[in-house]
């Protein structure tokens, strides 16, 4: 259908297209800094161009899309398409596919340094440090890098709310192979892909164990550790050479299990200072300032006795909500008056995170176009472009 009705010279369009394509497409032109009408044109000009052959396209559970198209190229497609023999939805998913493939999401390069490592922390509970972990990795996987999500918490959280069962207490697990109590099993068998169609086989997870309860008192005691602090990063050395992206859920708690966490996040020689580090949630009340200095002096000790460079790319103030009045307003303004590190997002208190928990599904998958989801993804840009 086609309907002249725009003052610019573009005609109302309307195809039906798969709603996780039309989502990749919305994103990616987003991050170009693109209208989507403009990312179709230039999709469907360069596969009318292109006289090779395209691969089919999946196009089950398509939906309505409607964009603008400049005056006469609808018709055109339409016949392009009718000469391939493409039915229109198929050749429109192909096109949007091909211009998906030639503009890949930027990513900085991984051979050197090996992967980005992301440290989500705050020793005090609740403040939404698992919900912002796993809308990160899902918006960093959503744009074609390759995460790993560590559930490094013994609640298990992550692990549950993206609806695996955590591992038992006498199975194998990180902070068994940290102890060095578990040396056979090969933490790669402890991963698990998160699926949708959203992240294309991109997001994993290496799955929580209740008996991470044990790590502090038993990484203080351990026999033949020789370093207590670097237990962490030993065991997902491992795993990194197929991810782009680590991103570590930390437990609410200080000790050495933390200071594993934070010293895996520290800048590594050759890598950019802003790149790896530590991401501090908040929310904006009188209680989280005060865990923000205790963090922050542990930050320090560790950071001084080991002589780290551990770089603290951004607070995030979540569940915020200024109808709490002027507590909620000045503690917001306080964590930015901070400066450094800098506030990355604030997001708001919003009913789709609890829906997504309790329906044990990844935020982006089960409301993609919701506030929430958009909060997530401006964070991953601001936080890693
Ligand atoms: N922006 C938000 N809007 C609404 N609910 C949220 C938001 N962020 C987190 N929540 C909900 O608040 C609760 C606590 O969040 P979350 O589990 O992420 O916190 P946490 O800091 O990881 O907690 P813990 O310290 O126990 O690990 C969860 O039920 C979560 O779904
Ligand atoms: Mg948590």
């Amino acid at each position: 259908m086609t309907v002249k009705d725009d003052p610019m010279g573009r005609e109302k369009v309307a195809i039906k297209l798969p709603a996780v394509l039309r989502q990749r497409i919305k994103v990616r032109a987003a991050q170009l800094g693109m209208d989507m009408q403009d990312a179709v044109t230039e999709a469907i000009q360069a596969w009318m161009a292109d006289g090779a052959e395209h691969p089919l396209v999946e196009t089950s559970g398509a939906a309505n899309f409607t964009t603008h198209l400049p005056e006469g190229m609808n018709e055109e497609f339409r016949k392009v398409a009718k000469s391939r023999k493409a039915a229109l939805n198929q050749a429109l998913a192909q096109a949007l596919t091909e211009w998906l493939r030639d503009r890949p999401a930027s990513h900085r390069q991984r051979e050197a340094t090996g992967p980005v490592r992301l440290i989500v922390c705050n020793q005090k509970g609740g403040v939404g440090k698992t919900a912002i972990s796993a809308g990160l990795a899902e918006s960093i996987a959503e744009r074609d890098a390759r995460v790993l999500l560590i559930d490094f918490d013994p609640q298990c959280h992550l692990t549950s709310q993206l609806g695996f069962k955590p591992l038992g207490i006498d199975d194998p697990s990180l902070a068994k192979r940290m102890l060095g109590e578990e040396k056979r099993v090969d933490l790669r068998s402890l991963v698990v892909p998160v699926e949708s169609e959203l992240f294309g086989g991109r997001l994993h997870l290496l799955k929580g164990s209740p008996y991470a309860f044990l790590l502090d008192a038993k990484l203080a005691t351990a026999p033949g550790l020789r370093v207590r602090e670097t237990a962490l990063e030993r065991e997902l050395m491992a795993l990194e050479e197929e991810y782009d992206y680590v991103i570590v859920d930390c437990p609410p708690s200080l000790g050495y299990t933390m200071d594993n966490a934070l010293y895996y996040g520290r800048t590594r020689d050759g890598e950019d200072a802003d790149s790896s580090g530590v991401l501090i949630v908040v929310q904006a009340e009188d209680s989280s300032a005060d865990a923000y200095e205790l963090l922050m002096t542990q930050i320090s000790a560790i950071t001084g006795d080991m002589d780290l460079r551990l770089a603290l790319l951004g607070i995030v103030v979540n569940l915020y909500d200024s109808r709490r009045g002027y507590i909620a307003t000045s503690s917001l303004q306080g964590w930015r008056d901070l400066g450094t590190p800098p506030v990355l997002g604030v997001i708001p208190d919003l009913k789709e995170q609890r829906e997504a928990v309790r329906v044990k599904q990844p935020l982006l998958e089960y409301a993609p176009e919701s506030e929430q989801a958009s909060c997530m993804r401006e964070l991953a840009r601001r936080l890693v472009g």
